[in-house]
């Protein structure tokens, strides 16, 4: 049974105070508070077993989207909604069926790469947690680091825990901000290639947000987010010429990623 998510005429703001009147902008009140506007009556619906790149410059809103989307943070105005079968819900009853990869990864620091994995499937009462975990370790390529904490891991390494741990309970949909960011090519390619396939085997939904044209070109659709508005783009329109270059001597062999 497939499902969706939502997002209808959505826009967001953020108010903050402006103490230093030369860099306020003109949408700055009296009372020195200005109005940062990222989007306006946004729409766009995700649905199950598709993927989806969110590119654009920097600041232009995709984490801020990413959350959206998810219902981790809500709209100030707007909304958002999960439509499951003939069924439509609030997206705050989404929480136990995403798996999100931060953009700064979010490890709890005094757990080991295991117990951070085994994490959401003890919060489920899965008595088979760090069996599970154990092997998704293995998948993201970091068996022998089971025992350190993500302070004795490599941003990279820390990048492969986290993504491990949004994926070990098979959620209906993956959100993933600049996952591949703190990766050098062949590691990103691997990684890239292991969320891909993962996606695909469990049927969930995949939404990336990155500034890679590699990545971005991995899904099946693409949008730009840039200057409040978001477009879809034509994938044969995003031309990965300079990461292609990195990437010419890696030879990427799918058949190699290991089923889920
Ligand atoms: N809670 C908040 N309060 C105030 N401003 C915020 C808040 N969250 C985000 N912003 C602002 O919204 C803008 C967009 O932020 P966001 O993190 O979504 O951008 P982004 O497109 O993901 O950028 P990057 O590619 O650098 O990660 C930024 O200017 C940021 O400062
Ligand atoms: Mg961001």
């Amino acid at each position: 049974m497939s499902c969706s998510i939502e997002l209808k005429n959505v826009s967001q703001s953020f108010q903050s105070n402006c103490s230093d009147s030369n860099s306020c902008e003109s949408n700055t009140s009296k009372n020195n508070v200005s109005t940062i506007t990222l989007f306006e009556n946004l729409n766009l619906s995700i649905s199950q077993g598709q993927s989806y790149a969110i590119t654009g410059p920097s600041g232009a809103g995709k984490s801020s989207l990413l959350m959206l989307l998810s219902g981790l943070e809500k709209p100030s105005s707007g909304q958002g909604c999960f439509n499951n079968d003939n069924h439509t819900s609030a997206l705050d009853n989404l929480r136990s069926e995403i798996g999100f990869i931060f953009q700064q990864f979010h490890l709890l620091p005094e757990l080991t790469a295991l117990h951070n994995i085994a994490l959401p499937l003890k919060l489920r009462g899965d008595k088979q947690a760090i069996k599970k975990a154990k092997h998704w370790l293995a998948k993201v390529g970091l068996s022998k680091r089971a025992n350190h904490k993500p302070s004795q891991l490599s941003g990279g390494e820390q990048q492969r825990v986290a993504i491990a741990r949004a994926l070990v309970f098979s959620p209906k949909f993956i959100f993933a901000d600049e996952p591949t960011g703190n990766l050098d090519q062949h590691n990103a390619n691997e990684i890239a290639d292991i969320l891909f396939a993962c996606c695909q085997e469990n049927n969930a939904g995949l939404v990336i947000v990155t500034h890679s044209n590699v990545l971005a070109s991995k899904a099946q659709n693409i949008y730009s987010l840039a200057n409040g508005e978001l477009t879809k783009t034509n994938a044969s329109l995003i031309t990965p010429i300079f990461e292609e270059q990195q990437v010419e001597k890696v030879v990427i062999n799918t058949a190699q990623v290991a089923p889920c």
